[in-house]
């Protein structure tokens, strides 16, 4: 299963996928590429000798790609055979056209149990609320933002004595576990 990853920032989640990969804890998935909307991005120090990363034009809006980056993206993704695209702190919303010419193969981390707290600052959202159980998810991408069909959540609980940071932290490592465990699950045919 040919896995291309999609991310915006440090790449923290990306590096779990690597590491079960090297591992062996992938199931047949291999990661064939990562791209970044943002050309600095540490997701572009990841790829080793192994897997090409690239920065890919995406500068005409904050929050989406215009139809014309969209469609340097999909060209540029649909060189690596996908049969699955990551998005892994991906910060752009991608829409139908990106989503038919990958249907069924987008998949998107989210760091709270959606449907609660969608969209930005999910875990600074959590903890300004007081929940006491919050988490993260692996959901399918559909044009509603953080509203596609959920494939799995790992749950991490709020202590009093818990700040933003220290959630962060929390909320991460389960991250770090539960994506490369459903990218293997999916792998697997579930
Ligand atoms: C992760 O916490 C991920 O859930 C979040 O961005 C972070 C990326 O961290 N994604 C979103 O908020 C998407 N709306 P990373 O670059 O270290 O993997």
């Amino acid at each position: 299963m040919n896995v291309v990853i999609l991310g915006s920032g440090r790449g923290s989640n990306a590096a779990a996928i690597l590491q079960a990969q090297r591992e062996g804890r992938l199931g047949r998935a291999q990661v064939r590429a990562i791209f970044s909307d943002q050309p600095h991005a540490g997701i572009l120090e990841l790829g080793g000798d192994e897997i090409p990363t690239c920065y890919l034009k995406a500068d005409t809006f904050k929050t989406k790609l215009s139809p014309e980056e969209e469609q340097l993206w999909i060209k540029e993704i649909e060189a690596h055979a996908p049969d699955l695209v990551v998005l892994a702190g991906f910060m752009r919303v991608l829409k139908e056209p990106f989503l038919r010419a990958f249907e069924n193969k987008v998949i998107n981390l989210h760091p709270s149990l959606l449907p609660s707290f969608p969209g930005l600052d999910a875990i600074g959202q959590a903890y300004r609320r007081g929940v006491k159980i919050t988490g993260c998810t692996v959901h399918w991408v559909s044009p509603e933002v953080d509203g596609g069909k959920i494939i799995d959540q790992e749950a991490v609980r709020i202590e009093k004595t818990d700040t933003p940071e220290s959630l962060a932290q929390k909320v991460h490592a389960a991250e770090h576990a539960l994506l490369p465990r459903v990218i293997a699950a999916l792998s697997e045919g579930m």
